[in-house]
């Protein structure tokens, strides 16, 4: 019973603490265990499967603290079927949850350089795991710079953590929208436009990147015009998927499989297949 009970395609159940609008279009969901399972430890950047029962199932990376792996956090953006029922839940009701699968941000890496952080959109979820376990033990890293950009400044995700970290004296945050609307008195233009100026040693830095396809290969052309070398750049790739374990090959990409050898990849690995739609 207990190995049923563990397979990787049998999801568990988990119910809603805690619902919270995060920008107009992205929502975070607090869940717990409702069946005594133990949610194991994940790793910043690592996703789980989310089943809404008679909806069906997708990959949504885990933002939340990898020191406290519960309650369980995933933040979303409603973007189609499974997404718009998931942003209709309310506390107290259920999912499914499998996981955690895939690659981490290799944040061990990092250690006794610089790290740059660059997101795009809802791409900074899947990073915020990354940022809470550098700031966790901070004094192992050199600078750290955190470059994020939004669409229009209402679709800022995560507006008053950004503003906490930004008042940090250990760190650097900047932040930049597309589109100025309102009282917007900050950076305007697309998050690559901030890399010129950002404050970290190139010859000594390691960057995670997540955001849009088109907005990461910008951002990796961005540093590496800066001097970053190309194997200390890791990204993080979505693909359509089914089992998230590598069975199926719904996830491939060239010869990888996003499930299990991503999603976070060294840009070396995806430099080609990132040049070539449709793969
Ligand atoms: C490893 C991994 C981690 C992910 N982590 C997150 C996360 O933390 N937060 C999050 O919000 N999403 C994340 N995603 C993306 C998420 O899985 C998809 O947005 C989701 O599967 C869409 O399902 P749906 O049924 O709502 O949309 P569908 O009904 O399947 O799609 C509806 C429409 O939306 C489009 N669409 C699908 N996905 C996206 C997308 N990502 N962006 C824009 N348009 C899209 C489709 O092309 C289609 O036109 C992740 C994906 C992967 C592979
Ligand atoms: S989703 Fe099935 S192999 Fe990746």
């Amino acid at each position: 019973m207990a190995e049923t009970l563990s397979h990787p395609m049998l999801p568990h159940p988990y119910v809603i603490r805690q619902v919270r609008k995060e920008t107009p279009d992205t929502f975070t969901l607090e869940l717990e265990p409702d069946d005594g399972h133990h949610h194991p430890a994940f790793a910043p950047g690592q996703f789980n499967m989310l089943y809404l029962f008679g909806v069906g199932e997708i990959p949504i990376s885990i933002s939340g603290d990898p020191t406290r792996p519960l309650p369980l956090v995933h933040t979303t953006r409603a973007v189609g079927v499974v997404t718009n029922a998931m942003r209709a839940l309310k506390r107290g009701q259920a999912l499914g949850v499998r996981g955690p699968f895939g690659t981490h941000w290799p944040v061990e890496k990092a250690e006794g350089q610089d790290v740059l952080i660059v997101a795009g959109g809802i791409g900074l979820a899947p990073l915020r795991p990354a940022m809470y376990a550098i700031l966790a033990q901070r004094e192992k890293f050199g600078k750290v710079v955190l470059l994020y950009g939004a669409r229009t400044p209402s679709d800022i995700l995560f507006r008053r953590q950004l503003e906490q970290w930004r008042a940090q004296f250990d760190l650097e945050v900047y932040v930049s929208v597309d589109r100025a609307t309102g009282a917007w008195r900050g950076n305007v233009g697309v998050v690559t436009k901030l890399i010129p100026k950002a404050p970290f040693d190139p010859r000594n830095t390691v960057a995670f990147v997540c955001g849009p396809e088109v907005m990461m290969r910008f951002t990796v052309a961005e540093l590496e015009k800066r001097g970053v070398l190309s194997r200390q750049i890791f990204v993080s790739m979505e693909r359509n998927m089914k089992c998230g374990i590598g069975w199926c090959g719904h996830c491939q990409f060239g010869p990888a499989f996003v499930c299990k050898d991503g999603p976070v990849f060294p840009y070396t690995e995806v430099k080609e297949l990132m040049t070539r739609w449709e793969i």
